[in-house]
Order: structure tokens, then sequence, then C-alpha cells
């Protein structure tokens, strides 16, 4: 796992959109695969910017993200579909038919991660997995207690979680329960993954993710045993740390 820190949040977003470029400009079709949350809005707004710019193009770009909630469809403000149109999506020249998230609302929800988890693996290898970290943890919405050998599936998101995530919602009680996520197998058979985290809130997460033992029960740990795995984190967020 390398370990990168930058100052703060702006030099974690240009970092990681520098890593994004480069990764587009050296394929013909790169697989990208997204987060959503606060961590990665910075990312997003900074390719916005290049793609302005003309310094990148998304035209050949195909993204799987990690997650959706259960019971929120695509029109939904607070669903990672729209997220990801709103940050990102509708701003740059991606081809929408090459932007996949799970259907939080299909009829049949465990065909649905089949049919996700089928669409990744016939598309070839995601070359870059963008993840942040939740204080327990968790990448995606795999919680502590996940097994590493999970795929795409239905989780039950846990309190501190929804307590979070509440911040976006007008009552916590609006908080879908569940969520559909890619699993911790599906994340680690990206070719390549940065992991960014900034501010003080996750420094306790982090120092667990580097100098803690690989853990089911901090799912980010297993990490540590991914071959092409960086962690960008600022000065707060690394502020626990040994060295
Ligand atoms: P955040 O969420 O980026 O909003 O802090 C990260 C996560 O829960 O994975």
């Amino acid at each position: 796992m390398n370990i990168v820190k930058v100052k703060d949040y702006q030099e974690m977003s240009a970092w990681a959109s520098k890593q994004v470029i480069d990764k587009i400009k050296s394929s013909d079709q790169p697989v990208l695969g997204l987060a959503t949350g606060s961590t990665p809005e910075g990312l997003y707004q900074d390719l916005i910017e290049a793609y302005k710019n003309h310094q990148v193009s998304f035209k050949n770009v195909t993204t799987f993200n990690l997650d959706e909630y259960v019971g929120l469809a695509a029109d939904d403000p607070n669903s990672y579909n729209y997220f990801m149109n709103d940050k990102l999506f509708n701003h740059v020249d991606i081809d929408p038919s090459h932007t996949h998230l799970p259907n939080g609302v299909a009829t049949d929800l465990e065909q649905e991660c089949k049919d996700y988890e089928a669409l990744i693996k016939n598309t070839g290898q995601i070359d870059l997995q963008i993840l942040g970290i939740g204080i327990n943890g968790h990448i995606g919405f795999n919680e502590p207690g996940s097994s590493f050998s999970d795929r795409t599936q239905i989780v039950k998101l846990v309190d501190s979680t929804i307590e979070a995530n509440s911040r976006f919602f007008a009552h916590k009680e609006d908080v879908p329960t569940h969520a559909v996520t890619m699993g911790i197998k599906t994340i680690m058979e990206s070719k390549e993954i940065i992991l960014l985290a900034s501010g003080e809130s996750k420094a306790k997460a982090i120092k667990q993710l580097i100098e803690g033992e690989v853990t089911e029960d901090f799912p980010a740990s297993i990490l540590q045993q991914h071959p092409n795995a960086t962690i960008v984190i600022d000065n707060a967020a690394a502020s626990l740390l040994n060295a």
C-alpha cells in the first residue's frame, strides 16, 4: 500500500485528478470505478475544470459506481445516480450509456446485483477505482463484518453510517436502511485503487487502515493486500499516525 501525504483537501483532490486524467489518457477504453460522498467532490470539480480547459475528454470512458441506496430512484436528489449526474457526468462529454450505477429501485434487487457484477466482468477489469472510507472502515457500503469474498450485494447500513449520511437528508429517518454495493472482492479486482481521506474525522480510521491488522471487522484493511493501492491523506487525516 502506497501512502501519499498532502497538505489539505484541495491538494488531495488535485493529486487524485491528475491520476485519473493520466489513467484516462493511458488507455483507448479506460474503465473507472467511482465513489460518492463529500470526499471525491473536489476531485470531480477538478476533472470538470480539466475537461473545460481541453485537458481531458471522457468520450471513451466507462464508469462503474460503488453503490446506490435501495429505494431511491435515479431522479431522487439523494440518490447516488443523481449525485453523479449532478457532480460530474452532466458537465463532461461522457456517454451516459457508459456510466453505470446499481438501480436502487429494481423490482428484483438480487438479480440487479448479479447483473451489475456481470456488467463489470463483461466490460473487463476496472482500471482505477476511487474510494472514500467510512469512519468505521467501510468501503463502498461494505460495513464491518462483511466478508472479503463478497461480490455485489444488498446490505443493511449500520447506525453510524446512517447517522453520518443523515446530513444530506431532511430527517435521519429518511436515510434508506439498505443499499446495493459492489462487494469487497469486486473492489479488490480493480487493477489500481486510490483511497482518499481528508479531515480529522477520518484520522482514527486512517490509523487503523495503515497500522492495524487485516480483518473483516475493518473492511478497508484488505487494501493492505492489494498490489497497487494508494492511500492519499491530508495532514488532518494523517494526524494520529505513528510516523
Ligand atoms: P464521505 O463518505 O466521503 O462523505 O466522508 C465516505 C464513505 O462513507 O465512504
